[in-house]
């Protein structure tokens, strides 16, 4: 029985949660929970496909990623001190539940073919932070200077500038990645 291909948009779907509101208070929370969404889910499930694939070096950047979202959901919290605990949003609960089905089919095809799933999984992780550096939060940053939110802008720019660095941490992984494949087709043929 053919399994059915897990593809770059199937795994970035799953993990591009999110939720966007005009409410700034609204919107901390929902990306509060979208960080440690990142924090607890997303990243350490890479890291434990990277292992399984044999790229420990890869599950460390993973991980590390991993830890520095959870400074993110902390910093955006301090600025609004009246969140809480955030609500699960509808977003991450669906891609937590995308999530556990892909799963099982995922290793099976890390068994299968180790480097395909471990490519797509940078692939996405430059998504997800391109998205967030350029996109989410300098909207979110420029709502709050239109609102003369000094703070809170500036709070928003440090996040920017971390995912920025996530991105290039990514780019620079996929692209040694990339170049290491193609080093070893080379030597096989
Ligand atoms: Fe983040
Ligand atoms: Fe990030």
């Amino acid at each position: 029985m053919s399994k059915p291909e897990i593809t770059e948009d199937m795994i970035f779907e799953c993990f591009a949660a999110a939720n966007m509101s005009s409410d700034l208070n609204q919107t901390a929370s929902s990306f509060v929970d979208v960080e440690e969404y990142e924090n607890a889910v997303m990243y350490p499930e890479f890291a434990r496909w990277a292992t399984k694939a044999g790229y420990p070096e890869l599950a460390t950047l993973f991980r590390k990623v991993a830890g520095e979202e959870k400074l993110h959901a902390i910093w955006l919290r301090e600025l609004y001190s009246d969140i809480g605990i955030p609500e699960c949003g509808q977003d991450t609960r669906r891609a937590i539940n995308a999530l556990e089905t892909i799963r099982a089919n995922c290793d099976e095809l890390i068994a299968m073919n180790p480097d395909a799933v471990i490519e797509k999984a940078l692939m996405v992780a430059v998504r997800v932070e391109e998205r967030e550096y350029i996109d989410i939060y300098p909207s979110f940053r420029d709502q709050a200077l239109a609102k003369d939110e000094h703070e809170t802008a500036a709070v928003y720019q440090r996040v920017i500038d971390s995912e920025q660095q996530h991105a290039e941490w990514f780019r620079e992984a996929l692209s040694n990645y990339q170049v290491s494949q193609l080093q070893s087709q080379a030597v096989i043929h």
